[in-house]
């Protein structure tokens, strides 16, 4: 991706010191390291330039000068993504709003909490709480991953099987566009069907339309009980079983995550005890008012039982809890441990073709000899199927895999990413699920919020031609 040029570089800089004062401006290599990379096995690309914003108005200066002056501009939060979504591939300019961390605002009777992009998601929960309320989406990094991130992905995670994702949260946003003009779109109401849905489009749109300044976000009431269970089965195909029996017994839980031998196995190696016949894991979370959290409890174990179960057990107190999904939230980093480098796909395929997904993985693992495991959020659908290698040479034979998996995806009727976005990692399979003339109209829109292409570029649409096709 071309680079912009030196005197374009020159202008913005002085731009950008003039307008924001030097001690925001961030330049040299070893400074900008830390503005270059992400959680994705994309390589790092150093920015030109890093401003370290403060408020909404230095962010609308940044995208000012880099309007008037031609120098792309990339979001980042936190940098916890999983797709290279913050990556300056076009390098110029890393607008980093990790700094922007307040809660502006949570009103109990409105049910809303009002927020910056830097504020850590871990944050939120605890600050919603602490008023009898409750934030859901709850992506497995969210002791550093930031609502700024969660926006432009549209993150995920456990409880989005119950209470969906972050889109489902954001009534609200204050946004900027290229150019420096800020916007107010969607509203503080539960309900509003005012004009075009701008906020819908906006969450999701990997930082690549406007980037955030402050979100209007949801809340529900906080669940008075939640009961965690974990169910092994020695068969992985049985796990489909019991959520379909789950379901069938009207029980819809707040969070059902698979985790299959291979990962197990991981789990086991860092030094947690799993019984060695069980080659898959559920962990199963039900919430609400006491009565119905211990009507849903059995029936949960009845479906697991009816399903095969070799044992349900249920967490006797917070610590067991907290244990398992400590153990949960860091499947991430465990697995990335095992091997030199890694993917983590994002897959999602309808409920009914779990069990083929996991079939086409033993495939893909037989065909390429490259290690894999998969875990992720089963009651969705949402796969991460992990492909895990040491030597380099072996990339030509993940790129096979990936291949057979997104095809596989799609052919079910399932789609390419459910929470870590497109971003650098799945652009050139983009044509694989949507039509041309559905990737042409979402350029369209981009033209319209970003003309030049300045904001945010590389990022979801193909570059050449239609890579998966
Ligand atoms: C998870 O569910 O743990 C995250 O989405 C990250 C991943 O492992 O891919
Ligand atoms: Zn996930």
């Amino acid at each position: 991706m071309p680079r912009p040029g030196a005197a374009a570089l020159d202008r913005a800089k002085s731009l950008l010191d003039g307008a924001l004062g030097p001690s925001k401006v961030v330049t040299g290599e070893g400074a900008l390291a830390a503005f270059a990379g992400d959680e994705s096995e994309n390589d790092p690309v150093l920015p030109d330039i890093a401003v370290v914003a403060e408020s909404a108005d230095d962010i609308r200066a940044v995208l000012r000068v880099a309007s008037e002056t031609g120098v792309p501009v990339t979001p980042r939060a936190a940098g916890s993504g999983k797709s290279g979504g913050c990556i300056p591939v076009g390098g110029g300019i890393v607008l980093a709003t990790a700094g922007m961390k307040a809660i502006k605002e949570i009103d109990r009777n409105e049910q809303i909490a009002v927020v910056e992009p830097g504020l850590v998601l871990g944050d939120l929960h605890a600050a919603v709480e602490a008023e009898g309320l409750f934030y859901p989406p709850d992506a497995n990094s969210l002791s550093w991953c930031a609502l700024g991130g969660n926006v432009a992905e549209n993150a995920g995670g456990p409880r989005a099987f119950k209470y969906g994702t972050t889109r489902d949260y954001v009534l609200g946003l204050q946004v900027v566009t290229m150019g420096g003009e800020a916007l107010s779109i969607g509203r503080r109401t539960k309900k509003g069907v005012t004009g075009y849905d701008l906020t819908a489009l906006l969450v999701g749109s990997e930082g690549t339309l406007a980037v955030m300044t402050e979100a209007v976000l949801r809340l529900v009431p906080k669940p008075e009980t939640v009961v965690t269970l974990m169910a092994l089965f020695e068969d992985v195909y049985a796990t489909s079983r019991a959520v379909a029996a789950m379901l069938g017994a009207r029980v819809v839980p707040a969070c059902v995550e698979l985790l299959d031998r291979a990962t197990l196995d991981a789990v086991r190696r860092a030094g947690v005890s799993v019984d060695e016949r069980a080659s898959a894991m559920l962990i199963i979370e039900v919430d609400g008012a006491e009565v119905t959290t211990e009507l849903e409890m059995e029936r949960v174990g009845g479906a697991c039982d009816a399903a095969g179960a070799l044992a349900v057990l249920v967490a006797q107190d917070v610590a067991q809890r907290d244990r398992l999904w400590a153990a949960r939230r860091a499947l991430s980093p465990t697995t990335r441990a095992m091997a030199k480098y890694k993917v983590s796909e994002d897959v999602v395929v309808p409920r009914a073709k779990i069990g083929a997904l996991l079939e086409t993985v033993d495939v893909i693992r037989e065909t390429t000899g490259v290690s894999m495991l998969t875990y992720g959020h089963a009651g969705d659908g949402n796969l991460h199927v992990n492909f895990l290698w040491n030597d380099p040479a072996q990339v030509a034979d993940v790129r096979v895999g990936l291949d057979m998996l997104f095809r596989a995806v799609v052919d079910c009727r399932g789609t390419l990413t459910g929470e870590h976005g497109v971003g650098l990692s799945k652009a050139s399979y983009l044509p694989l699920e949507q039509s041309r003339a559905v990737i042409d109209l979402q350029k369209q829109l981009k033209g319209v919020f970003d003309p030049k292409g300045l904001l945010n570029p590389g990022k979801i649409f193909p570059r050449v031609g239609h890579g998966g096709c």
